[in-house]
């Protein structure tokens, strides 16, 4: 593996200002956002709408990386151009969902853990000829009764540190994601313990498998109550229980964290990400966002499916993507969000 050239793409992601578009929902997942909207849960319409996120004029200014998923690496933009030849046109690294979803973990009710690691490195090879320069593969952590089990946390660390090591061997960046769900009225505290945990497991099996850590980007989910817990802990608690998570567990070789946004809504994405680049705390990594819903979901709402609506959801997109941007700078504030165009 070219360790050198990983670390390169590895800070170009999480390059200052910037961060990445995570555009990679599955079928099931993105049909599912479709028809709460009544927008047709077909091909072409999935090609229009991930046309509408890739062609929003200076989304570059903000957005380093965009992840991909397979049906999506494979169309064209409405121009004819292949997806990530436009975004790499752009300055936007093209980045690849390689995983196969989180299935149901045998033995363990309620928890599950992420499949896809038969047939990856042909597969990473084939992406990496399109133009795929980093990958991405999603573990979820579920807090509850007992849960998580050490099956669950061991066998998704287990399953990310393999795919992490295949993906570096094929020239891709890793997108590490342990995702601690935040489903539930768990406390801050359990959740703090929980992704602690979880991040050990992961980074112990990262050295088993003689991945280069300089060449991986973290994406956590941040240290938050449960949604439905009585008590959330406010937005300075959030950001100094994230950093002071990712202290104890993860390297300074690590080039870059890439939080995703889990629920949370478009302004807590923003609020939180910006406390986290505030935090007095050492933070030898740049600490940016890969935001999914925090950054599509009010440009979705806009789109609806008609192609009147680009211009507008287009807006909605670059604003939340300017604000991030700000926040990984530590430069967002209330007072912008009123700037909304
Ligand atoms: P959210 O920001 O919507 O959580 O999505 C990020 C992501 O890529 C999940 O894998």
């Amino acid at each position: 593996m070219n360790i050198e050239e990983l670390n390169k793409i590895a800070h170009a992601m999480v390059a200052p200002g910037r961060g990445i578009l995570a555009m990679d929902e599955s079928h099931p997942t993105c049909n599912k956002r479709f028809e709460k909207l009544g927008i047709p849960t077909t091909e072409p319409m999935r090609q229009a709408y991930r046309d509408m996120l890739v062609t929003a004029p200076g989304l570059s200014d903000y957005v380093s990386g965009a992840i991909l998923f397979d049906e999506t690496i494979r169309q064209k933009t409405l121009d004819g151009a292949p997806f990530a030849d436009h975004l790499s046109n752009l300055g936007i690294i093209p980045g690849i969902k390689v995983d196969g979803g989180a299935k149901p973990l045998a033995g363990s009710e309620n928890e599950k853990v992420t499949h896809g690691l038969d047939g990856l490195a042909e597969r990473c090879a084939e992406y990496y000829e399109m133009g795929a320069r980093f990958s991405k593969w999603r573990a979820v952590i579920t807090i509850g009764e007992g849960l998580p089990s050490w099956a669950c946390i061991e066998a998704n660390a287990h399953a990310l540190a393999r795919y992490a090591r295949i993906s570096q061997e094929a020239g891709l960046v890793p997108i590490v994601e342990p995702e601690v769900l935040m489903d539930g009225d768990h406390s801050i505290a359990r959740c703090y313990d929980v992704t602690e945990l979880t991040q050990r497991v992961v980074f112990y099996q990262l050295k088993n498998q003689g991945v280069a850590l300089e060449g991986i980007v973290l994406k956590p989910s941040m240290v938050i109550s449960g949604s439905s817990d009585s008590a959330r802990a406010d937005v300075k608690t959030v950001a100094e229980q994230t950093v002071r998570c990712l202290q104890n567990t993860v390297p300074a070789a690590v080039p870059g964290i890439a939080f995703l946004s889990g629920g949370q809504t478009d302004q807590e994405a923003s609020q939180h990400l910006n406390a986290i680049n505030l935090s007095e705390r050492t933070r030898p990594w740049a600490l940016t966002f890969s935001y999914g819903r925090a950054l599509q979901q009010t440009a979705m709402q806009v789109w609806k499916g008609d192609s009147a609506n680009v211009e507008k959801a287009q807006q909605a997109l670059l604003w939340r993507a300017r604000c991030n941007g700000s926040a990984a700078l530590g430069k967002y504030s209330d007072a912008m969000e009123k700037q909304a165009v």
